[in-house]
């Protein structure tokens, strides 16, 4: 299941919008609703000002209704494996659970697998969510 997820980041990272950085990435959300929701890398001119792939496919998937990430997919096709930046570890956290698994994939498919615990340990929580 994870492998259509992996074509579907894959699909994604075509979108990206990298011509500063020259590092497309791309994103794919498996949401609650059993959904894919995707997104890419979005930069501009004042280049921090951009935004990351995985951004991009949360929102897709709280526009489309969904709420919680199930599973998702990561990929960069200049690095063997793009873990999630610091940021989106935090956004993916936002709607995810301990054990959501994430899929970090070369352009042959998914290369390793973590859970968001993994990903991101000892993380902030507050009785507020
Ligand atoms: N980038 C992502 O899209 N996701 C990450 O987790 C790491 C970085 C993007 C941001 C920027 O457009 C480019 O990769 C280079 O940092």
């Amino acid at each position: 299941m994870s492998h259509d997820l992996f074509e579907a980041a894959r699909g994604a990272m075509a979108f990206a919008h990298a011509p500063y950085s020259k590092f497309p990435v791309g994103a794919a959300i498996r949401a609650e609703d059993g959904k894919v929701y995707t997104g890419a890398n979005i930069e501009n001119l004042s280049f921090p000002q951009g935004w990351c792939a995985e951004p991009t496919a949360i929102s897709a998937m709280i526009m489309g209704g969904a709420k919680k990430i199930v599973e998702i997919a990561v990929i960069a096709e200049k690095l063997a494996l793009c873990p999630p930046c610091g940021g989106c570890r935090q956004k993916i956290s936002e709607f995810a659970s301990k054990g959501t698994k994430i899929y970090l994939c070369d352009e042959t498919g998914v290369k390793k697998t973590m859970t968001m615990d993994e990903l991101l340990p000892f993380s902030f929580e507050t009785e507020l969510g």
